[in-house]
């Protein structure tokens, strides 16, 4: 059998998707039959079957690839990391729940070829195109987001997509600078690149999930946010950053409520009742940060006792270092009080985030 290099790679995410896998194949086979493609799946750990179903149709079919990715998660980052794994001049983003058209990809294929695009964008917001079967809710978050999307990428009728080829090219524009959180990963090639893309949409109907279950929750309007925020600041200030700064002021009132319960309402002795409105906001800064902060390296079981421990003592330290560098300010009287105690603050803020991330949220 001669060996041909891929044109195409369609990059596929899954987390649990075992009962698409074989369905998306055959699509994929009928629909690609006049071109060279290849198929990477980007699978964050699932638990079901999802891998062993692609191993199984790998053996027999050289088309189809695998990257399997331990300890992370993040569809965005999922997505990047396959299309880094490719080497073919053209790539494509799609689900492996089936709501995707997927005969859409010849088109996508053939305008990109013709040059008339260096991104083709499947659209649910133009003419022909539609959101298929969704709850009202859903549907009004999703106006909404895609109403903030268009602010941030005006060149988009649907900037929340998940469905899109791009000319590798036009991809190295942005890879240097995406953001790489949470799902929107289209939204943030486009706000990336460096230079206006050549921007084509093509309307599709966004189908119904054949199996499994989606895996958007609450959280995901949080993480866009983030991206929005981080596409709007990030080069200042990164917005990983300003979240544990927002979770330690936070800690700061969590603090002088416990304080002024324990104080007036149990009437504990002040020193116990700071100690407990102490404990009481590490925890939960600790529980914030590691939920949202450093979601994607979120620590379970084991690992949790060892990361509040770490975190704990890492933030004692911070807390030294802050009393010691505003006592300094304030002695040499050239500060206030006040800029004496921000600028002891600022600090420690930036040792524990500094540090917290390097030990107990440790990128793996
Ligand atoms: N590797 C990986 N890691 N894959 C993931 C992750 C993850 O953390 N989260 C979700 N996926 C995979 C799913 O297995 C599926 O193949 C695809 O990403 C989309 O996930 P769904 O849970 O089906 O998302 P959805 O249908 O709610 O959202 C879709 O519609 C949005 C438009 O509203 C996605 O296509 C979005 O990209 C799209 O923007
Ligand atoms: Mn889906």
């Amino acid at each position: 059998m001669s060996y041909m290099a891929p044109e195409l790679t369609v990059v596929v995410p899954t987390l649990n998707e075992a009962e698409n896998i074989a369905e998306l194949l055959a699509r994929l086979h009928r629909t690609l039959s006049g071109l060279n493609w290849e198929v990477i799946f980007v699978d964050d750990d699932s638990t079901d079957a999802t891998r062993a179903n692609i191993a199984a149709a790998a053996q027999t079919d050289p088309r189809i690839r695998l990257l399997h990715r331990i300890g992370r998660r993040g569809l965005s980052s999922a997505c990047i990391e396959g299309m880094l794994a490719s080497t073919a001049p053209v790539l494509a983003v799609m689900d492996a729940d089936l709501q995707h058209d997927e005969t859409l990809l010849t088109p996508m294929f053939e305008a990109i070829k013709a040059q008339r695009a260096d991104l083709v964008v499947g659209s649910r917001y133009i003419q022909g195109g539609d959101i298929g079967e969704w709850s009202a809710k859903r549907a009004s978050i999703s106006r909404i987001a895609t109403f903030m999307g268009r602010k941030l990428v005006s060149d988009l009728t649907d900037p929340m997509s998940g469905f899109f080829m791009i000319r590798r090219d036009a991809f190295n524009l942005a890879v240097r600078k995406l953001s790489a959180i949470g799902f929107k990963i289209l939204l943030d090639i486009v706000a990336s690149a460096n230079r206006p893309l050549k921007i084509l949409e093509l309307p599709f109907s966004f189908g119904q999930r054949v199996a499994g279950e989606s895996k958007l929750d609450a959280n995901v309007s949080g993480q866009f946010l983030l991206l929005l925020l981080d596409k709007l600041v990030g080069r200042f200030i990164p917005v990983r950053f300003l979240m544990f700064s927002l979770i330690g002021a936070l800690g700061v009132a969590v603090h002088l409520a416990v304080l002024w319960f324990a104080l007036n309402v149990l009437k504990l002795p002040f020193a116990f009742a700071q100690g407990a409105a102490t404990l009481v906001a590490i925890v939960n800064n600790f529980a914030l940060n590691n939920t949202f902060t450093f979601r994607d390296r979120r620590l379970r079981g084991a690992a949790l006792l060892r990361g509040f421990v770490s975190f704990a003592a890492i933030c004692s330290l911070g807390a030294a270092a802050n009393v010691g560098v505003a006592s300094f300010l304030f002695g040499s009287a050239a500060a206030s009080w006040w800029l004496a105690g921000i600028a002891g603050g600022a600090m420690s803020a930036v040792w524990n985030y500094a540090v917290t991330s390097l030990f107990t949220w440790r990128a793996r």
